[in-house]
């Protein structure tokens, strides 16, 4: 639901911190690189990727050469780590500005300044360890974050929601 506010627009932007990323404790840096951009943080989730979380999350690439390998990747198997750091930033033209941070999807072609061409690489296989991942459009956006969090995992009201209740519905309580 984007607000205008002068030129600029409210958007809201899936990011995720991939298992390299991780592995490689880069976290803290692309946090800090990420807050140059003075967008607010709106959802925070570690996840450990099922196979049909990532194969949702990159649909539109099913019949890509890489498309099994990008599955791979970012369900961690390339590097020991089986999670992802996925963040929901909000804010004025928030797409724009952080794939601006990120940088070009490929690392080689990517501003040696941005998160991308500082941390990514492509291996010997041809793979694109990126380190990051960041929505492209506002439709792709609404989608991913309704993919990866439900709406009470968002601080703010952002999409239409309802309330239902479940019953017989199996959770983990401390004991
Ligand atoms: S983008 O950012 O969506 O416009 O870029 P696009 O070129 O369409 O790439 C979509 C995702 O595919 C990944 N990709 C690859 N992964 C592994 N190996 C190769 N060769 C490769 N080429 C593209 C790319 O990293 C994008 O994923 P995300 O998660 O957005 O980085």
């Amino acid at each position: 639901m984007p607000n205008s506010v002068g030129q600029s627009q409210i958007q809201q932007t899936l990011v995720l911190i991939k298992p390299d990323g991780l592995k490689k404790s880069l976290t803290g840096n692309i946090l800090t690189k990420l807050s140059e951009t003075k967008l607010i943080i709106i959802g925070s989730r570690v996840v450990c990727v099922s196979r049909e979380l990532a194969e949702k999350h990159y649909y539109h690439l099913k019949d890509k050469p890489f498309f099994e390998d990008l599955i791979l990747y970012i369900q961690g198997h390339y590097h020991k780590c089986e999670r992802v750091l996925a963040l929901v930033y909000q804010g004025a033209n928030a797409i724009e500005k952080v794939r601006a941070i990120a940088g070009a999807t490929n690392p080689e072609e990517a501003d040696p300044t941005s998160i991308r061409g500082s941390y990514g690489r492509i291996t010997t296989k041809g793979v694109y360890e990126n380190v990051i991942h960041a929505s492209s459009s506002p439709a792709e956006s609404e989608r991913e974050i309704k993919l990866w969090f439900a709406p009470q995992e968002i601080v703010v009201p952002l999409y239409p929601s309802k309330k239902v209740i479940k019953e017989k519905v199996e959770i983990l309580e401390w004991t």
